[in-house]
């Protein structure tokens, strides 16, 4: 049977509130004997407080909502250490939900949510959703009056508070050095491009190539999903195009890259370099480590949740915020030779 804040009460010979004074660490002139007599007792029944009741009385559940695109995805598991870090720090528990890059599951989640009536939402939208849904989405939230921030890929919705990254700065940067490399055939494998993460990014890349008086081919830039499959089969076509140098929108895409290298006979990173996108902590530790663009997903992940923290608190003049990104060269980019 589980024991009660009242069953310890009875066995101490006190009241209740003076137990739940003691447990909960409050201020209280309850004399030292009879406090350490409470804890004791609580110990030695293994007393857990009952969330739901708590919950009931302070009309809060100490729990966030997080929506990710995909958990498979490195990228998103440690961003999602990083709220979890965060939250637990504050006494939050986190619901993780995944949409597995699929829209109508986003809605399903928030309607989750909100029955399990959370404190708060931290929503990354799937890379493939439409205007119209994100703004069927965001109307609900703000309609249960919760508070939410809208992480990686910025919503158009006025009340949403954001933790982005600027992408057109990260495209900009990865393509810059691979033209300093001298590579001038860069393909450029994209993410979903209804999506302005990877319009950004593409948008970096063209203004590298414009700087450097490079020709923008429509032929080396090919669409992709952030899936490593996509990577694998972009492979083909950007030795058709006679790319020398590919840049991916992400790390999972670049890893199918490198498989599909290891298994085309290229010498690589000779004839082929590679950068990929996002800095997931495998992309160091591969047989020809990854150039990448890093965005520091845990700590996307912790100030999206301390964010959060100030909206539920009732702040009003909280900033979103935008990391900017850096390149980690390392090597599996090397100078172009003719
Ligand atoms: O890896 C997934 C990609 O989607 C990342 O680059 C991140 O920015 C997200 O949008």
């Amino acid at each position: 049977m589980k024991v009660t804040i009242k069953d310890i009460a009875r066995e101490c010979g006190v009241s209740t509130s003076a137990v739940s004074l003691v447990l909960n660490g409050r201020d209280t002139r309850i004399s030292e004997e009879t406090q350490q007599k409470i804890i004791g007792t609580a110990r030695k029944y293994n007393y857990r407080p009952n969330r739901l009741a708590v919950s009931l009385l302070k009309k809060e559940t100490s729990t966030f909502g997080v929506i990710i695109p995909d958990i498979s995805n490195i990228f998103f598991a440690e961003f999602c250490k990083g709220c979890e870090t965060a939250a637990r720090g504050n006494g939050y528990t986190l619901m993780i939900m995944s949409s597995d890059e699929f829209p109508p599951d986003s809605m399903k989640h928030i309607n989750t949510f909100l029955d399990s009536q959370v404190d708060g939402i931290i929503y990354v939208a799937p890379s493939n959703i439409d205007n119209r849904s994100i703004h069927e989405i965001c109307s609900k939230i703000a309609a249960a009056d919760i508070p939410f921030v809208a992480v990686d890929r910025a919503l158009d919705f006025p009340s949403a508070k954001s933790v982005l990254v600027d992408n057109i700065h990260g495209g900009y940067i990865a393509t810059r050095h691979l033209i300093k490399l001298g590579h001038e055939r860069i393909g450029c494998l994209t993410g979903p491009l209804c999506n302005k993460i990877s319009r950004d990014r593409l948008e970096g890349y063209r203004m590298a190539l414009e700087e450097h008086n490079l020709p923008f081919d429509r032929n080396l830039v090919l669409e992709g999903n952030f899936s490593v499959d996509s990577g694998r089969q972009s492979l083909p076509h950007m030795q058709k195009q006679r790319a020398t140098a590919l840049f991916c929108f992400n790390d999972m895409m670049a890893l199918g890259v490198y498989r599909a290298l290891q298994d085309s006979g290229l010498r690589f990173p000779d004839e082929m370099s590679l950068v990929g996108y996002d800095d997931i902590f495998v992309t160091s530790l591969l047989e020809t480590p990854l150039t990448t663009v890093n965005q520091p997903a845990y700590e996307i992940g912790s100030t999206s949740i301390r964010i959060l923290l100030a909206l539920v608190q009732g702040s009003t003049d909280i900033d979103s915020m935008v990391f900017t990104p850096v390149l980690k060269i390392r090597s599996s980019t090397r100078p172009l030779r003719h």
